[in-house]
């Protein structure tokens, strides 16, 4: 496939490159494009030494798949434009995930949505909806899921390369001074990304405000839980809290079913689900998911309140299964298509 990769310089885009390597993608020509700043730079692949293209000037005629995740501005300009010149578009951005025409596909839950694309464009769930899906995706197939109560612990690499750097910083500059962050009269380290310093900290709204009090990534886990299930009657019930971790976003979620569901009956069909690893007996945390593909589902109970619903706990890395991965994943569906 002649494969390109949009936003090539981002902490995704990076991702993308070294898993189309790893999983010896069929790739007979690789372009690698991100804003004029990086054109000209040289980047070492498999493929052979790649010179970074300036987006804005990049023909894209003859590419047959474009993986964009370069924000969404970019997305809404040149995506419809790489599609209309031949190339299918597997979209990170959020800019495309609610159109009816465009599926919103995780690999290895709706796979069949993924061959129905009118528009040329297959968009990627935001990294958190992904990680809770590949958990509820399988379960609700066991018993219809009918109501999502979910808390993430989001890291900051989900902001890009600049939430990560922002935590870094601020972790150097507050660590100085550890009594100043047990009792008080810490300095400000200056927050750009975030409102509010994530160095030594927790912040309860991650995204930004939307409607109803509700930030933008708590509307995307309601929006897209049901769109990804088909299922628009599931009721979601989302808070988003980014957490000083690098790599990796945690999800606390209660479910409740069309039937009661027990924990034997939930681990077996996660067991046998692909991409999914059961840790039952360690709990996983975020450090654990970093770097690998398997998103981890533990602390598997049943409900206290009214029982016969599940609370679980689902860890995966944002950059791979949650953004990177899966859309590596979907072009490996449309290369199998021939
Ligand atoms: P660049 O590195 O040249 O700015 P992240 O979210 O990790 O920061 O990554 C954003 C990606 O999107 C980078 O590859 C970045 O390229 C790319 N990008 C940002 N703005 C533009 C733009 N105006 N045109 C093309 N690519 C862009």
């Amino acid at each position: 496939m002649r494969t390109a990769i949009v936003g090539a310089t981002g902490a995704v885009g990076q991702t993308m490159l070294s898993i189309l390597e790893q999983r010896d993608f069929p790739v007979s020509e690789l372009r690698l494009m991100a804003s004029e700043r990086s054109a000209g730079r040289k980047v070492s692949t498999v493929w052979g030494e790649i010179e970074i293209e300036d987006l804005a000037e990049a023909d894209p005629s003859g590419i047959e798949v474009a993986l964009f995740s370069a924000g969404g501005d970019r997305s809404r300009e040149f995506a419809p434009r790489f599609a209309g010149a031949g190339a299918v578009v597997v979209d990170n951005s959020s800019a495309f995930r609610m159109e009816p025409s465009v599926p919103l596909v995780v690999a290895g839950v709706n796979d069949a949505a993924a061959a129905d694309r009118p528009d040329g464009i297959i968009a990627n769930p935001n990294c958190t909806t992904m990680a809770l899906l590949m958990a509820v995706g399988p379960l609700h197939r066991v018993a219809r899921v009918r109501s999502v109560v979910a808390t993430s612990y989001q890291s900051v690499s989900g902001s890009g390369m600049q939430g990560v750097n922002e935590l870094l910083r601020q972790t150097d500059a507050l660590r100085p001074n550890p009594e100043a962050l047990q009792s008080g009269g810490w300095s400000d380290p200056g927050s750009s990304v975030y409102r509010r310093p994530i160095g030594f900290n927790v912040l309860p709204f991650a995204g930004s405000e939307k409607d109803g009090g509700y930030t933008d990534e708590e509307w995307k886990l309601v929006n897209e839980t049901r769109k990804i299930l088909d299922a628009p009657e599931i009721l979601v019930e989302p808070t988003c809290v980014r957490v000083p971790v690098v790599v990796g976003h945690g999800i606390a979620a209660t479910l409740r079913f069309d039937r009661p569901v027990d924990v034997s009956e939930a681990v077996a069909a996660l067991e046998q689900a692909p991409g999914v690893a059961v840790w039952q007996h360690v709990p996983p945390t975020p450090l654990d998911s970093a770097g690998i593909d398997d998103v981890l589902v533990g602390r598997i109970r049943g409900t206290v309140g009214e029982p016969g619903g599940l609370n679980l706990w689902v860890v995966g890395d944002n950059l791979r299964k949650g953004a990177a991965l899966n859309a590596v994943q979907l072009a490996e569906l449309v290369a199998a298509e021939g």
